[in-house]
């Protein structure tokens, strides 16, 4: 019997990579998005790729009559919960947005699955739960402690499950932290589509490598990491999308919550990072060494071996993939040669 899952924000960068996932795994597959950060000819590329039509709700979490008609519209197994704010800059700006979307939207999610009998959820979540770490590479026990109204939000998401899987063991949940999600989908049909100028290391590259801006600007070479630049844990997108379908499936066969962390266990520097997407698009590409950016820590890795032990999750893919599926995604390089 084909198991069926709802996608809440699957049309964005997580999301959109994660349904093909899903799709190569059999599911049959249901996208909820309000496309307040996603372009809108996602689901016609996702359909390109599939070959079959996206089945889409468009609208917002933050409306509980219209999630009430998705769940009356599908049988769903399992819902995989992308649909939320995530720019941490953002939410010091506007900490009433994020709590109102991140949690009173989540909670609107939760209230329409009790009600249609849908109690098997993957929640997006985010290494940034871990604050100010204590120790590298981050074990999934180490103390959360929010820096930011985002981290708040994510440190609530978790804590709102841990509390409805106490009260009532109908429900199995699949916290996922992710650590730094860069890269795009082999085909480059889709991948990450910042709205502006971006926060994060590998799109604001990306930009250099295709002329849109003119330097990099490094936080900072006085940190304590082999270069002096920060040193974060870059997960391929595809691989983190791996990670969703094997969590889904845990879910599914043994009823088992789990909260895992979902990253490679290794790190590179920003000036590695330069480094291999220069080497991906074939020339230079400028930078300069700037002070500091508030709030960033030296070094964030994971410790991957319980994603490992619980879900079989193994992060394949190297930083060359990252930066070469990024710069064919940014420069239009299609391909539709199987993956290798
Ligand atoms: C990576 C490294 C920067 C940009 C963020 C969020 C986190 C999560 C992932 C949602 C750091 C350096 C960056 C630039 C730079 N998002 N950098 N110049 O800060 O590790 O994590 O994204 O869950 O919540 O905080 O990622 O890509 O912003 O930075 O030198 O223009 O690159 O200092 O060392 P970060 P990032």
């Amino acid at each position: 019997m084909t198991k069926t899952v709802l996608l809440t924000g699957g049309a964005g960068y997580i999301g959109s990579h994660t349904y093909l996932g899903l799709v190569a795994s059999g599911y049959d597959v249901v996208i909820l998005d309000n496309f307040s950060n996603a372009q809108e000819d996602v689901p016609l590329r996702l359909a390109r790729i599939t070959g079959s039509p996206v089945k889409l709700h468009r609208g917002d979490v933050l409306d509980p009559v219209f999630l009430t008609g998705v769940f009356a519209a599908h049988d769903f197994d399992a819902v995989i919960h992308f649909a939320a704010k995530k720019a941490v800059g953002e939410s010091v700006a506007k900490p009433l947005d994020y709590i109102q979307t991140n949690v009173g939207g989540f909670v609107n999610l939760l209230q329409a699955m009790d009600a249609a009998d849908v109690r098997r959820i993957v929640f997006s979540s985010s290494a940034t739960v871990y604050g100010d770490t204590l120790v590298q590479p981050i074990p999934e026990d180490h103390p959360r402690t929010y820096t930011s109204p985002y981290a708040y939000t994510k440190i609530s998401g978790e804590l709102i499950l841990e509390q409805l899987v106490a009260a009532d063991p109908r429900w199995a949940v699949g916290t996922l932290r992710y650590f730094n999600p860069v890269g795009a989908h082999y085909s480059a049909l889709i991948g990450e589509d910042p709205q502006d100028i971006p926060n994060n290391l590998v799109p604001y590259i990306a930009k250099v490598a295709i002329g849109e801006l003119p330097r990099l600007q490094v936080f900072g070479d006085d940190y304590d990491t082999p270069d002096g630049t920060g040193l974060r844990d870059y997960i391929h997108v595809e691989d983190l999308a791996d990670g969703h379908v094997l969590s889904v499936n845990a879910l599914l066969e043994t009823g088992q919550s789990h909260t895992v962390n979902l990253g490679t266990g290794e790190g590179s520097t920003v000036l590695e990072v330069l480094r291999a997407y220069s080497d991906a698009c074939g020339k230079e590409l400028p930078f300069e060494i700037v002070p500091r950016r508030d709030g960033d820590v030296a070094v964030l890795t994971a410790r991957p071996d319980l994603a490992r032990q619980v879900l079989g999750f193994n992060a394949k893919r190297t930083l060359d993939d990252m930066c070469q599926s990024s710069w064919a995604w940014v420069s239009g390089q299609l391909r539709n040669d199987p993956k290798p």
